[in-house]
C-alpha cells in the first residue's frame, strides 16, 4: 500500500516569504515548500506532513486548504520546472530528471559541473538562502582544497545535493546523513541520478551521533537549536584545521549558536546573510 501525507497549502505574496521561512523552519514534522509562479507576484506556500493533525493545524491558524496525496504521487504536484542556478560560474543545479533531460543540461553548461535534483520534494533543491550560500562556501572551499585530496560529510542532506556538489567539486571520500528516512532515500536516488552513487547516505540523528571518522569539510545546513546542541560532536568530526559550514541559522538566533561553536574550537571565517538567514563558514582550529 502506498504511504500518504498530507499537503496544506496556500498562495501567498513573495514579500511573506522569508516570514513562511522562519514561522515553519525547524519542525522536523512540516516540510515547507515554497514554489514561484512564472509570471506572477505570488507564491505556492505548502507544507508537506505525515500526520494529518499538523496540517490541520496549520489551516486553522493561516486559512487555505488540506489534500492528501499518495507519496508515489509528489512527482505530479510540482510541475513548473525550476529556474537553474549558476554557483560561481563553477556549478549549475538544474531541475532535470532523466538521463535525457540531464545530458541536455550538460551540453548546454559546457565547463561546468551539472547537479540535477528535481525539485518535486520538500528537501533542498539549491532555491533556499541556506543551500544556495553553502554551494558557493563549498565552491570556495573546494578551490583552496585544489591538488589534495579531500573528504566531506554533509549533516542533514535532505535531497543530498551539497554532498553531490563535494563530489562534482573533488570530494574523494563523501558521506551524508539525515534523521528523516525520506531524505535518505531521496538523497540515494538523486546520488544514482547524478553519478555519484559511491556516496554514502545513512539515517543518523546528529543529536544522538558519535562520531567515529574525521573529515576534511564538514557542512550543516540544519537548524539553529539542532546545530547548537550538535556542535560538541560536529566539531569533532571535522579534521583540525578542516572546513566547517553552519547554515540554516536564522540571524537573530545567531550569535549564542556561533558562540557555542567557537567554545568546541572553531574559528569562523566568513559570516554572509541573505535575508533573515545567516550562513557561517570556519575552520577548526588546530
Ligand atoms: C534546511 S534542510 C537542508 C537540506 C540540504 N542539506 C540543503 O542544504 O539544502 C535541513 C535538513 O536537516 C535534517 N535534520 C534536521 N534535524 C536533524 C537532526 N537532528 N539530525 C539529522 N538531520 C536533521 C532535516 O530532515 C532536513 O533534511
Amino acid at each position: 500500500m502506498l504511504a500518504v501525507m498530507f499537503v496544506w497549502s496556500k498562495l501567498s505574496s513573495v514579500k511573506w516569504m522569508d516570514a513562511w521561512e522562519e514561522r515553519f523552519s525547524g519542525n522536523p514534522a512540516l516540510n515547507l515548500v515554497i514554489t514561484t509562479i512564472p509570471g506572477q507576484v505570488r507564491v505556492r506556500v505548502e507544507i508537506y506532513a505525515e500526520k494529518k493533525k499538523d496540517v490541520a493545524a496549520v489551516q486553522k491558524e493561516w486559512g487555505g486548504s488540506v489534500r492528501e496525496v499518495k507519496q508515489q504521487n509528489w512527482a505530479a504536484l510540482s510541475k513548473e520546472p525550476m529556474p537553474s542556478i549558476s554557483v560561481r560560474g563553477k556549478l549549475v543545479v538544474v531541475s532535470a530528471r532523466s538521463a535525457k533531460d540531464i545530458a541536455k543540461e550538460k551540453k548546454a553548461n559546457v565547463g561546468k559541473e551539472v547537479v540535477a535534483i528535481p525539485a518535486d520534494m520538500a528537501f533542498g533543491t539549491g532555491h533556499h538562502a541556506t543551500t544556495a550560500t553553502v554551494l558557493r562556501m563549498l565552491v570556495d572551499a573546494a578551490k583552496e582544497l585544489e591538488g589534495q585530496k579531500w573528504t566531506m560529510a554533509d549533516l542533514g542532506c535532505g535531497s543530498g545535493i551539497l554532498a553531490i556538489a563535494a563530489v562534482k567539486l573533488g570530494s574523494t571520500k563523501t558521506w551524508g546523513c539525515d534523521f528523516d528516512p525520506k531524505a535518505v532515500l531521496v538523497s540515494k536516488e538523486n546520488a544514482e541520478r547524478n553519478g555519484t552513487a559511491k556516496i554514502r547516505f545513512t539515517e543518523v540523528d546528529v543529536l544522538e551521533w558519535e562520531p567515529k571518522e574525521q573529515w576534511d569539510l564538514v557542512a550543516a545546513n540544519i537548524f539553529v537549536t539542532v546545530l547548537e546542541e550538535a556542535f560538541p560532536q560536529i566539531v569533532r568530526s571535522v579534521k583540525p584545521g578542516g572546513f566547517i559550514m553552519a547554515s540554516g541559522i536564522l540571524k537573530s538566533q545567531a550569535p549564542p549558536c556561533l558562540k557555542v561553536a567557537e567554545s568546541c574550537g572553531i574559528r569562523w571565517d566568513r559570516v554572509v546573510t541573505k535575508g533573515k538567514w545567516l550562513s557561517a563558514m570556519g575552520r577548526r582550529v588546530g
